[in-house]
């Protein structure tokens, strides 16, 4: 059922997605490369969350399109940049050639930089059903979540640590914050959008915190016993590399029951705070643990 949801929703984020890039002309390769790094078969999922956390709150989804597509945007631009040869080198990305492989390294970074910083004009220019005091939290809670003290924070410590023993707080700071912020904040700007009580986020931001943490552990799972045909990215990656992750430190078999007692955690704050209203949210948590892509 959550595959479905997902499939759905995502496609009308994709739609908006498609309406926004179409009033882009020039240059056209950063058009192109735009369309290319976003429109081409992501899960959906933070933009999803969104949605999903709007219709928890009873309210209506269409006030979160903009703010999802963004966000979708800024995901987008941030596996563009993190697939660059200096970064994590990779080939291939949601089963084709990543960015810079297509449209050239040059062409990569500026794509990336297109969409983050277009993804903010779609914030502040396409909100109109939101009032400004909303639009503004939003910006504030999005550029926190992708930048220094999220995204980009952990992404520094994940190159830095290559090749390292880290500590398990400096595995957990990268993992939390290379993706789990970006997961948490769609959470959030729902609840912001939606006018959710402060006892509604406490419980959905740890929800989201646990998800967050849960699937880039599945990330470096997938990245061992992961399928390259449905995963659509290379297999290694991280071995190759040395990157710290779940199961450099830990083994598989530990990360595996760590994954589990993450998703089982989440899952219980949803049906206990909001029984059956939650339950696509406690699908998602099943999903993220038996995905395999
Ligand atoms: C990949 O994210 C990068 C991580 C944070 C693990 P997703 O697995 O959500 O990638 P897409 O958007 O579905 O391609
Ligand atoms: C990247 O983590 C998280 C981002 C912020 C892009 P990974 O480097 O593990 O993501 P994949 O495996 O390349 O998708
Ligand atoms: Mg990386
Ligand atoms: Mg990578
Ligand atoms: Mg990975």
């Amino acid at each position: 059922m959550i595959k479905e949801y997902l499939k759905l929703r995502g496609l009308e984020v994709e739609k908006t997605l498609r309406d926004y890039f179409e009033e882009l002309n020039y240059p056209e390769v950063i058009k192109d490369g735009m369309k290319y790094s976003v429109l081409n078969g992501g899960k959906r999922l933070r933009p999803v969350l969104l949605l999903m956390t709007l219709e928890l709150l009873g309210k209506d989804i269409n006030l979160g399109f903009p703010t999802a597509a963004a966000i979708e945007m800024i995901h987008s631009y941030s596996l563009v940049h993190d697939d660059l040869p200096a970064l994590d080198n990779d080939d291939y990305r949601r089963g084709k050639s990543t960015t810079h492989k297509k449209f050239g390294e040059a062409e990569a970074i500026l794509i990336g930089d297109s969409l983050l910083t277009y993804a903010f004009y779609i914030l502040a220019n396409k909100n109109e059903k939101l009032s400004s005091e909303k639009t503004i939290k939003i910006i504030e809670k999005i550029s926190y979540a992708a930048g220094t003290q999220g995204m980009i924070g952990g992404q520094m410590i994940d190159i830095e640590s290559e090749g390292k023993n880290i500590d398990l707080p400096t595995l957990q700071y990268i993992h939390t914050h290379k993706t789990g912020m970006m997961i948490r904040v769609p959470i959030q700007v729902g609840a912001i959008i939606g006018e959710a009580t402060e006892k509604e986020i406490e419980y959905l931001t740890e929800y989201a915190d646990l998800i967050g943490l849960a699937f880039q552990i599945k990330d470096d799972i997938l990245d061992i016993e992961g399928d390259f045909e449905t995963i659509g990215k290379p297999i290694g990656s991280d071995q190759g590399l040395n990157k710290a992750t779940y199961p450099s430190i830990f083994g598989l078999e530990r990360t595996k029951e760590m994954l589990k007692e993450k998703v089982e955690k989440a899952k219980e704050i949803i049906e206990k705070e909001f029984g059956e209203k939650g339950k696509y949210f406690v699908a998602l948590a099943e999903y993220i643990e038996a995905r395999e892509k």
